[in-house]
């Protein structure tokens, strides 16, 4: 319920369309999501969002039930709409023994078994879709493209609020037209995958302090910025560029909770994440984390980077041992360019101090 009496940031369209208390977003993490996360950040009055895209339908069955029990405030649920590279469904294994040869001494100093070649399955998004319609979630956020319109027609119909991601003004302008309710633009900032649908992600690497305002120009639905907001300045940035709510990963992934090891987490947190880097390396599609000797050696070797997922399913059988073995020099570091800025560890604590350093400012610009 909007409240009247609350300060003017915290009443907009994307608080009211929501009906959430701060206009902030726990975005997805992708495996990395979990329903503890989720469901802390949505109980402080923000929204969280879980990453379902690597769950199969009974999977994100439970992961719904079990936030439900967790929470009764309103979160989301996010998918992935393309699955896969079409070139996974002709990758050969010639081109598997290619990509494995980068990483075989690696797996025998490690003492690990090097994957097998096995013809690519796809996953299906209307399978996964279909349990977020069942379940009704409140939200449903998605990137790597628009769903058909009958999937969108359901959601509105159900009344879940649709929340569709850009990395261009092209998508922003497509994710309007299709009807969505609410447009999260994602800078190259952010951590994770660059999520565009449009054109090539390396095509499609405008910042947010860029994107943010041309959006804002170009459609006239409630605008989520995403990417390299971590603290209270950068959510003035982004209200300031013409946002009305903030999206944010990396700060997120530092948090308990989250599905990052703990050497990862204090990776971000120790400031070690400074360097990141882009690389198609971590899963066949561009992404950002910190630049260490895993993502050098792909990006050094991109020809003989596989489509995704099969290139993610080749990084696992490093990754698994690595991490055992402590290497993180081997894993892949999944950051955003600020995440350098992260301080906290426990979500509640972060959103708490986050909100007092915005309302203590406010009126600069609020
Ligand atoms: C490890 C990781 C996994 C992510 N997985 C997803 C995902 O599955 N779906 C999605 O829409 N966004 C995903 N994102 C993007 C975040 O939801 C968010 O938009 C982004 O991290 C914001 O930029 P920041 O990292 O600078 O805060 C992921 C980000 C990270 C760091």
């Amino acid at each position: 319920m909007q409240n009247e009496n609350k300060p003017s940031w915290r009443k907009n369209r994307v608080t009211a369309e929501l009906d959430i208390e701060y206009p902030i977003i726990q975005g997805a993490l992708g495996g990395f999501s979990s329903e503890r996360l989720t469901s802390a950040v949505s109980n402080f009055g923000a929204l969280g969002t879980f990453g379902a895209y690597s769950k199969d339908p009974e999977g994100i069955r439970q992961s719904i039930a079990q936030i439900r029990s967790l929470t009764s405030r309103p979160f989301a649920v996010n998918l992935w709409v393309s699955m896969e590279d079409e070139a996974a469904f002709r990758s050969s294994e010639l081109e598997f023994q290619r990509s494995l040869s980068h990483i075989e001494n690696e797996l025998r100093a490690l003492s690990a078994q090097p994957p097998k070649f096995e013809p690519y399955h796809p996953a299906n998004f209307e399978d996964q879709v279909s349990v977020l319609i069942e379940a009704r979630v409140p939200a449903f956020s998605f990137i790597f493209g628009i769903p058909r319109r009958e999937v969108l027609d359901e959601f509105r119909r159900i009344g879940t609020t649709i929340i569709g991601t850009a990395t261009t003004v092209a998508e922003a302008k497509a994710l309007e037209d299709a009807g969505v309710h609410i447009v999260v633009a994602s800078g190259f900032e952010a951590g994770g995958h660059r999520g565009s649908f449009l054109r090539e992600a390396e095509e499609s690497l405008t910042g947010t302090f860029s994107l943010v305002p041309q959006v804002a120009d170009a459609i006239s639905l409630p605008l989520v910025a995403a990417g390299g907001v971590a603290d209270a300045r950068g959510v003035r940035a982004a209200f300031a560029l013409g946002a009305e709510a903030v999206q944010m990963g990396t700060a997120f992934l530092a948090c308990e909770g989250s599905g990052a090891t703990d050497t990862h987490r204090s990776i971000i947190l120790n400031g070690e994440a400074s360097l990141t880097g882009l690389t198609r390396g971590f899963t066949g599609r561009l992404a950002r984390g910190v630049r260490n000797r895993m993502m050098e050696m792909w990006n050094s070797a991109s020809e003989d980077i596989l489509p995704y997922p099969l290139q993610r399913q080749m990084v696992r059988a490093l990754s698994i041992p690595a991490q055992a073995a402590g290497r993180s020099d081997l894993i892949p570091l999944w950051a955003g360019q600020s995440a350098s800025l992260t301080r906290h560890s426990d979500a509640t604590e972060f959103l708490k101090s986050l909100v007092s350093e915005i309302e203590r400012e406010t009126k600069l610009i609020f």
